[in-house]
């Protein structure tokens, strides 16, 4: 009802009365008058007077009611530990395909290899369950689908140049503005469910931020609409969810790519992979070419771009060279 009455006030030029509002959400004056007070409260200012109420100004908060058709389907929480483990929770007790857990922060925010992910005010932080009718093989391609969805986003709403890091960060110049998560539940041959866990660096600002990363806020130079960015998001998720498994979903992810063509470092538990990335495969893989032209897949792991030095270091036989040249490497 919420997103219904802002949505009027929203539309209108000037002020709308409370039975106008009444009449049109066929709901009575004073339930009326209880959502606006609730607004109210939210942080919205909306002004009453005889001529009845009038909009002046919303708070960026990723409320439900902002998402006026995917209402039902949030969860918002203004501070929670990891929308990870809440929609864990959810999708085990058989929450539906497309339930989505936002919170405007997180304590114990996660990252990929058991890393922590700093989810201050100002960023956008959500979980998005997938029930993809998949086998587990293919589910990195979740990872590729995603990273797709934000860097597309992030180019048609806000003009900016996106490139993506295998296996799924997102990067404008160089630096990371987005990670994002994948948790699956599996049988051996099917996938139950799959938690995609999506954080941007939206208004934070850069001192708040590790090394190697930005946000839309320091490259602009003014904050953004999160609600606005989100919106669009959730959309273009939504498009990009049938492409899951097409072949047009790695050509996208190829387009984009800062990795393909790079000298890379993969490091996986046990082992450690140099060479330049040449493709990926249909499950997500990347494919590297050694110097000596042996052909390795990575199917995870941690993707460092090697510079052109620590390159050069590498075509000395030992890789020992590349791994201690930090300077000539490029990771985030
Ligand atoms: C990474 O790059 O390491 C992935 C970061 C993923 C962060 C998001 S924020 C929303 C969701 N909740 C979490 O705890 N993590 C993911």
């Amino acid at each position: 009802m919420k997103g219904q009455i802002l949505k009027a006030l929203r539309e209108c030029d000037g002020q709308l009365s409370g039975q106008t509002l009444s009449d049109l959400l066929g709901i009575s004056r004073v339930s009326v008058w209880k959502h606006i007070q609730s607004l109210k409260s939210a942080g919205y200012v909306i002004e009453a007077s005889a001529r009845g109420y009038k909009l002046i100004s919303s708070p960026d908060l990723l409320l439900p009611y902002e998402f006026t058709e995917l209402e039902q389907e949030i969860h918002y929480f203004s501070e929670v530990g990891s929308t990870m483990d809440v929609a864990r929770e959810l999708a085990r007790r058989g929450a539906r395909e497309g339930t989505i857990v936002i919170a405007e922060s997180q304590v114990h925010g996660r990252g990929r290899l058991s890393r922590q992910w700093f989810s201050p005010q100002g960023g956008i932080y959500f979980t998005f369950i997938l029930r993809p009718g998949i086998s587990p093989v293919y589910a990195p391609r979740v990872n590729l689908m995603a990273s797709v969805a934000v860097a597309t986003t992030i180019r048609n709403l806000l003009g900016l140049k996106t490139e993506l890091k295998w296996p799924n960060d997102v990067l404008i110049e160089g630096r990371k503005v987005c990670g994002i998560l994948a948790e699956m539940e599996a049988e051996m041959d099917a996938v139950n469910f799959v938690n995609l866990g999506i954080g941007i660096n939206a208004n934070t600002s850069i001192h708040q931020l590790e090394d190697k990363a930005i946000s839309l806020k320091d490259v602009l130079g003014r904050a953004i609409s999160r609600k606005e960015l989100l919106r669009a998001l959730l959309t273009e998720i939504r498009q990009q969810q049938p492409l899951l498994m097409e072949p047009a979903l790695l050509d996208e992810w190829k387009k984009l790519s800062a990795t393909l063509n790079k000298y890379v470092q993969i490091v996986v538990p046990g082992e450690v992979m140099v060479g330049r990335a040449i493709d990926i495969d249909t499950t997500g893989a990347l494919i590297i070419e050694g110097r000596n032209g042996s052909v390795k897949k990575a199917l995870a792991g941690d993707c460092i771009h090697l510079r052109e030095e620590a390159r050069n270091a590498s075509s000395g036989g030992g890789q020992s060279a590349v791994l201690n040249t930090q300077d000539g490497a490029d990771s985030s």
